[in-house]
């Protein structure tokens, strides 16, 4: 469910017209309803309220300072992934009681700063990581929470770019060795290592995965009880797939099958959706430039490209086009191609489109998550405008980038002069 809707063959966002905003901002630019955003928050959130989860929204999903605001005034946590992101999500506001932060690759630099902002927890990823961790705290007189991601080599059934939870990723750390570092948790002075996290990937459509990881975790908490090793805070990570193509379940579904295992623990629960709340509530909106048939196929060139919005060239993913005027024109066969010098950019490929001429608007939908966070200035294209509808009106969250954008910071060095 999201609020881009038709009303008299016109696509709305919310009360405001898509044709509307592009007149306004010109093209291509990411449209997101706050109605949607803030709904899925809810959504996820009273879905677990039964144990009253913490809901860090994983903000690399999208980082845009006005999404982040939205939901950081809902209650939202964030999960992080950089020194970058922790910055803006304090600059937007968010409590640093609330953050997690979790990468395979945490620089020293960025530990330093999140043991000074006093972040709720660190997911940690292997013991070099805790022992550096532990230095930076004992240095600045501080002791920080830790939670340690475990790799429960489940396989979460999802593209192989974005499944984390098997012993062929890199990521976590496996149940022998974290059982290890529990038990000589006194190695680790200024640490107190108290929370289990684990991410399986991203986009599942499937509850089992979450199940099978979930009974390990338990079974993994009772052989800790019976070394008298208590813990905290249980980090589920986030996943939750969406409707992209096929319908996904709902996160009432993701709960009933999790909530009886996750009371089990009797720990404080942590989610991480990033994608599940931004992906609905966000659209790329692209003009058509030109219509091109080769004999062979047909082709819809717009000026949107694989730079500005990644997925469907990075992982094939599947997103529904929309023209944002509903016409009685018959559907033919197009490839959705952007301006890029790749045949690697596009946005569909035999996907059965209304007809559509030049300067149609089409609108990309679910583009919310790992849109704009993605997007590169690739042929050295500016960043698109991003834009933010509540109820009737629209405001831009982030403005185009201009060429002087693309340019700052390059010189001509002296010996080339
Ligand atoms: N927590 C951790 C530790 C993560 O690594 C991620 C995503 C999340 C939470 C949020 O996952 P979500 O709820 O959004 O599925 N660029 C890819 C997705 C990469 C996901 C990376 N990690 C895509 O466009 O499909």
């Amino acid at each position: 469910m999201h609020d881009f809707n038709f009303k008299n063959n016109e696509l709305y966002c919310e009360s405001v017209k898509v044709g509307a905003v592009a007149k306004k901002v010109g093209t291509p630019f990411y449209l997101y309803s706050h109605k949607t955003l803030v709904e899925h928050f809810q959504k996820i959130r009273d879905a677990f309220a039964p144990v009253n989860p913490l809901v860090c929204f994983a903000m690399k999903s999208n980082g845009n300072a006005a999404i982040l605001k939205t939901l950081i005034d809902q209650g939202a946590g964030i999960d992080i992934v950089s020194g970058g992101e922790l910055k803006k999500a304090i600059r937007v506001g968010a409590n640093p009681k609330t953050i997690c932060f979790a990468s395979a690759g945490k620089t020293q630099e960025e530990i330093a700063l999140a043991v000074k902002k006093g972040i709720l927890l660190f997911n940690v990823e292997s013991k070099e990581e805790l022992n550096a961790i532990n230095t930076i705290a004992k240095k600045l007189r501080k002791v920080v929470q830790v939670a340690l991601r475990i790799n429960p080599d489940v396989d979460a059934a999802t593209h192989k770019s974005i499944t984390t939870g098997t012993l062929k990723n890199k990521f976590g750390i496996d149940l022998k060795t974290a059982h290890e570092i529990l038990k000589n948790a006194k190695k680790y002075p200024s640490l107190e290592i108290n929370g289990l996290h684990v991410h399986l990937g991203s986009q599942i459509t499937s509850v089992k995965p979450y199940v099978f990881a979930l009974k390990k975790i338990i079974q993994f908490l009772e052989i800790l009880c019976a070394d008298s090793i208590c813990l905290r805070y249980l980090d589920i990570g986030g996943g939750f797939g969406i409707s992209y193509e096929k319908k996904a379940i709902t996160s009432k579904q993701f709960a009933k099958a999790l909530l009886p295992l996750l009371k089990m623990t009797g720990l404080k629960i942590i989610l991480e959706p990033g994608r599940f709340i931004a992906g609905p509530s966000g659209i790329f909106v692209t003009k058509v430039l030109y219509n091109k048939n080769n004999g062979v196929k047909k082709f819809v060139i717009v000026d949107g490209g694989m730079n500005d919005f990644a997925r469907p060239s990075l992982y094939n993913a599947y997103h529904e086009i929309i023209p944002t005027k509903k016409t009685a024109a018959k559907k033919i066969k197009v490839d959705v191609v952007g301006p890029i010098c790749e045949s690697g950019d596009f946005f569909a490929k035999d996907r059965p489109l209304s007809t559509v001429k030049k300067n149609a608007l089409l609108a990309i939908m679910r583009a919310g998550a790992y849109g704009s966070t993605m997007a590169s200035n690739y042929n050295i294209r500016p960043k698109v405008a991003e834009v933010m509808v509540k109820g009737n009106k629209f405001e831009i969250i982030k403005s185009r980038e201009t060429f002087n954008d693309l340019i700052r910071g390059e010189k001509i060095p002296r010996f080339l002069k």
